[in-house]
């Protein structure tokens, strides 16, 4: 596999309008690689050679923005044809156009070709950096929701300056929370979400991150995900009629307060599913168990989090 050094370079230098912003990716891909299985953690590094899990979680949203790799633009959302803040749901026969594709067929795809294809096939190494980007998307809520583009066309204020409800979601909450978006500040996040999700903070929800971590059944398991994302855009993040009320409202404050858990919740969630997905994939074990055997131990934690060229 090899991608050209200039892709590898400035898909590390890209804000995003596509996605989570860099923070969230990495925080999640690091995340991710304190619970992977051993096996699965080779594998993954043979296949991303040289990137590392980290440097390869943002590499889609480079490629989506160049000529050659506009198609796969739409794979970064579903766009949710739903009512919130009064109704919610995604429904994949009504929201996921067939041709272009989105998120849901598009983790289906992916995680299928990534299992199908020769190693080192070139189509190989950008299907995983697909699926781990996937998997960082699906759990922003405004990547599960078609109103106003995804909020992209909703101009909100973040403290005092001109910011869309998108944007707000991908980089400016979570940037806000740890104080920066560079791969230090990404790790350090990563820390603390490990420790949490071993302490038990997010027990009340982690029960349901080892339902569906079964590859077979890609689609399904992304619809599920997808589904359950969505639901916070009626639970929180439009909590009024748009443009009622909401237009232009400074979000920095008790939004931004609210919002924090969620986020926390939400990159978490990401993080621990990417590592029973990959596990699954690349192992057959799909239960909760090695996931946690391997956060645990920690043996790879130190290997895929060594420092790559974007640091
Ligand atoms: C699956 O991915 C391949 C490679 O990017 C792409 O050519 C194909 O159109 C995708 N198929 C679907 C159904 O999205
Ligand atoms: C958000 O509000 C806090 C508290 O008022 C402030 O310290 C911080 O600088 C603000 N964030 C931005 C991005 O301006
Ligand atoms: C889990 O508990 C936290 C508080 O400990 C709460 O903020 C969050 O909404 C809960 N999540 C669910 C899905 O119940």
């Amino acid at each position: 596999m090899h991608l050209p050094l200039h892709l590898l370079i400035v898909s590390s230098l890209l804000s995003s309008a596509y996605s989570w912003g860099m923070l969230g990716h990495r925080t999640s891909a690091l995340l991710a690689s304190r619970f992977l299985h051993p096996d699965a953690a080779r594998a993954v590094r043979a296949i991303l050679k040289p990137q590392s899990l980290v440097s390869a979680s943002t590499w889609a949203d480079y490629y989506a923005h160049t000529a050659e790799g506009r198609f796969s633009a739409p794979w970064h959302w579903i766009d949710a044809n739903d009512e919130p803040p009064h109704s919610c749901g995604v429904v994949v026969k009504r929201d996921c156009p067939t041709k272009e594709g989105c998120i849901v067929s598009a983790v289906g795809n992916h995680t299928r070709r990534v299992m199908a294809l020769a190693d080192g096939d070139r189509e190989k190494g950008l299907s995983l950096r697909w699926v781990v980007h996937f998997l960082g998307d699906i759990h922003q809520p405004l990547h599960t929701e078609n109103l106003a583009r995804g909020g992209n066309s909703i101009p909100v204020r973040f403290n005092g300056r001109h910011q869309n409800l998108h944007h707000v979601w991908d980089s400016s909450i979570s940037e806000e929370l740890v104080g920066g978006s560079s791969f230090r500040h990404a790790a350090n996040w990563a820390d603390s979400l490990h420790a949490e999700i071993l302490a038990g903070r997010f027990a009340n929800v982690s029960a349901s991150w080892g339902k569906c971590l079964d590859p077979s059944r890609a689609e399904e398991c992304a619809f599920q995900w997808a589904t359950e994302t969505n639901t916070w855009m009626c639970k929180y993040v439009l909590p009024m009629t748009w443009p009622d009320g909401f237009e232009d409202r400074e979000l920095n404050g008790t939004y931004y307060d609210g919002a924090v858990p969620i986020v926390e919740e939400l990159v978490a969630t990401a993080g621990f599913r990417m590592a029973g997905w990959l596990n699954a994939m690349f192992t057959g074990e799909d239960g909760m168990e090695g996931i946690l055997r391997a956060a645990r131990d920690g043996l790879w934690e130190n290997e895929l989090v060594e420092e790559g060229g974007e640091l």
